[in-house]
């Protein structure tokens, strides 16, 4: 009855919000800013704080998480609409890479640099998710990431801030595809605000210290891209930031979010993280924790149950002006209007759409080709990639070979327990050779103990063979949320297999299946073709064979430095020179260096290898002498002088080398994709103003400074062709 009232009038969005608003109770506006996880169940158990169903009833939720399929979910907004004011649920979920069919994890996706791609990816998770009642996903996670021991660095775009930045931008609008109000749009959350990848040690929920100007400069510009792309929602972190935990951070989400940025989406917390400010030493109880989570702009509560239970009596007690509760309870009922929730809550509830969108073939296929594209060919000695289909005997060794659910990765639980639909490293290299090779398989030893009874059986194989890959790497559950490990070394006794199956002299390739870089130096020092394949998803079998035989010309490039051993850690490209810069890996005579490691990366930021050669022609610049309002146009001409077709990811990297800060010695600042026919050559141009040079300085204000700056091109961080500049303001 109420619902017509403000549905039918000619109003904006924001006046009918404020006309739902004047009608509710101030426990009902208390109600939108709670959230739930599903344990729902007609028949199920009775929760903590009775029967959840009544709350709904009762008009105490605003949001659930974790109810998927279309019956489920129209159950529960059947009975939100029981409720006085008939306010819809919100169903969020964490699709991060798949719905039904799973894409490769999130940092491998940004191993393409492939940004239509990752786009599209998004976007077929969106369609078949909000096809299953599922309104918005807790994604995508925009955490730079410098310390592979966090397990979470799965999930997001790696360590560079231009890249994430793109990465994000990318992901957002595939999620929200044209539009919130689309039934195949979910509203995307950026995750987690803030600085959550930055946690000290690399150990998951730790506290973060950094200052001002590195959280504005590096680890903020992908939420600020996430925000300019339209993101709906914005979830804050576990995290403490500099000592004030980030879900009541007000210099987070009111100075910054919801001021500077002007971010008109709504806050959802992570997961109990308003409760826990208690343990933080925060807060002193939960009243006190609602009252500093809701002050400092955390718009709804995720499970902690502090908003339910205090901030009724926090808003009485004058502790909570009613102003902060109508602004969080306006910002949720908005994104309900812009989801037409209110014109018809059963929009995502459609049995036809939902069952069309299960095992949609398109989808299916294009797993495959993100998993070809993420994959990151890290040697290939002698061209000993790609493989002949005619090989005789192919050895596949190693605990992943026949590995089913460890190819999906963490973060995929949406997909239900019909492994079947996965296609696994044996079955896509059998798909691909038929009856043209003959397979043999021995799993050598397990992912993670020291059992080396499979050995000899493994040995046995690869000496009937003419070529062994040998598949190995750390298992789903090793890497994710809580998956902070201190040892990124292959685990178990994994590159002892290798080594004992490289004494047979056969030739070896090995794959790496991870979620993180892992350290293998051994194997990267004396195999001679390596593969890091991460966890690829439903199709990463045959994907993987695509590669290995040359259907498929790997392009991916790493979004992350690969460490020497975990003491070099954290090690990431755009790092300072600082005062005595060791010249070179060899020189450490008191100079920033370690007396017993290299200072570079086993792998650079920005590396990985094609079955085909790139050349790169000296830079040409339009200018070496410009004005604030000149465009520097950089290029280079890259040839492909190798045997076969292929991609390659241009990068261009610009080193202030002067500053009132000190500055990195290089930065990403643009890239490009590229397909070259074998003995093409293309110019590929960058231009570059000083939007480009910007920085925050001591004060954070952020303009570019006048001076000198290197610019360089490559293909990785590393290997760059260099150019100097002179910019006058
Ligand atoms: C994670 C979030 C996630 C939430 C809901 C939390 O533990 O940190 O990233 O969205 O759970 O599943």
């Amino acid at each position: 009855m109420v619902q017509v009232l403000f549905c039918t009038a000619q109003k904006t969005i924001d006046q009918k919000v404020d006309s739902v608003l004047k009608l509710m109770t101030l426990d009902e506006k208390i109600g939108q800013m709670n959230q739930y996880n599903g344990d729902f169940d007609a028949t199920g158990p009775i929760t903590q704080d009775g029967d959840k169903q009544n709350q709904i009833r009762a008009g105490k939720l605003g949001s659930v998480l974790n109810v998927t399929g279309v019956a489920h979910t129209r159950t529960l907004q059947e009975i939100a609409m029981q409720s006085r004011m008939k306010i819809p649920l919100l169903f969020g979920q964490d699709i991060i890479h798949g719905y039904r069919t799973i894409f490769p994890l999130p940092l491998a996706e940004a191993a393409s640099w492939d940004l239509p791609a990752i786009g599209k990816s998004a976007r077929i998770a969106a369609t078949e998710a909000s096809a299953a009642g599922i309104h918005w996903t807790f994604a995508p996670m925009v955490d730079i990431a410098r310390d592979p021991r966090w397990g979470r660095v799965m999930e997001g775009a790696g360590e560079d801030t231009y890249l994430g930045s793109r990465i994000a931008t990318a992901r957002v609008k595939g999620f929200q595809g044209s539009g919130l109000g689309n039934t195949d749009a979910v509203m995307a959350c950026a995750k987690h605000f803030a600085a959550y990848g930055a946690a000290v040690g690399g150990r998951d929920y730790n506290s973060v210290d950094m200052s001002l100007r590195q959280l504005n400069e590096v680890y903020l510009p992908p939420f600020k891209a996430a925000v300019d792309a339209g993101a709906a929602t914005i979830m804050n972190s576990f995290n403490d930031l500099n000592g004030t935990p980030a879900t009541g951070n007000k210099y987070l989400q009111r100075d910054i979010l919801k001021g500077q940025w002007k971010f008109k989406g709504f806050v959802v917390s992570d997961w109990g993280s308003v409760g826990e400010m208690i343990n933080h030493g925060y807060a002193k109880d939960n009243y006190e924790a609602a009252m500093l989570a809701a002050n400092a702009g955390s718009d709804m509560d995720m499970e902690s149950r502090s908003y339910i239970r205090n901030l009724a009596k926090l808003v009485n007690d004058g502790k909570v002006e009613l102003s902060v509760i109508d602004e969080a309870v306006k910002r949720i009922l908005k994104k309900k209007f812009e989801m037409g929730l209110f014109k018809d809550p059963y929009r995502f509830c459609d049995e036809a759409r939902e069952k069309q969108q299960w095992d949609n073939t398109d989808n299916i296929n294009f797993s495959r080709e993100i998993a070809k594209k993420s994959i990151v060919l890290l040697k290939n000695e002698k061209q000993l990639l790609p493989l002949s289909r005619q090989q005789k005997n192919i050895a596949l060794v190693g605990p992943f070979v026949k590995a089913v659910r460890d190819n999906l990765g963490f973060w995929s639980y949406t997909w239900p327990d019909d492994t079947a639909r996965i296609v696994t490293l044996w079955q896509g290299i059998q798909n691909k050779v038929g009856s043209n090779a003959n397979l043999l398989y021995a799993k050598g030893c397990n992912i993670n103990d020291s059992l080396k009874n499979g050995f000899d059986e493994a040995v046995a194989v690869a000496k009937q063979s003419d070529i062994v890959i040998l598949s190995v790497g750390e298992a789903s559950n090793m890497t994710g949320e809580a998956k902070s490990r201190s040892n990124l070394h292959l685990p178990g006794v994994q590159e002892e297999l290798i080594k004992t199956i490289a004494q047979t002299g056969k030739p070896i390739i090995v794959l790496i299946s991870a979620g993180r870089p892992l350290v293998f130096n051994w194997t990267a020092d004396n195999v001679p073709a390596i593969v890091y394949t991460w966890w690829l998803g439903t199709q990463a079998g045959n994907a993987i064979a695509d590669v290995l035989f040359g259907d498929y010309n790997p392009a991916g490039k790493l979004p992350i430095s690969f460490p020497r051993t975990e003491g070099q850690i954290p090690v990431y490209y755009n790092h300072y020179n600082t005062g005595r810069p060791a010249k070179n890996d060899k020189d450490v005579n008191y100079v920033s260096a370690y007396t017993d490691l290299l200072n570079s990366p086993k792998y650079c930021f920005g590396y990985g290898l094609s079955y085909t050669k790139f050349d790169y022609s000296a830079i040409s610049l339009n200018k070496t002498t410009l004005n604030a309002a000149d465009k520097l146009e950089a290029s280079v001409t890259v040839s492909n002088t190798g045997d076969y077709d292929g991609e390659e990811v241009v990068q261009l990297y610009v080193r202030d080398m002067v500053g009132s800060v000190v500055r990195p010695i290089k930065e990403l600042k643009g890239f490009q994709k590229i397909w070259l026919k074998k003995g093409e050559s293309r110019e590929v141009k960058f231009t570059i103003t000083v939007n480009d040079l910007k920085f925050f300085d001591d004060a954070l204000k952020y303009d570019w400074e006048a001076g000198e700056f290197e610019i360089m091109i490559g293909g990785n961080s590393q290997d760059v062709k260099r150019g100097k500049v002179v910019w006058n303001k």
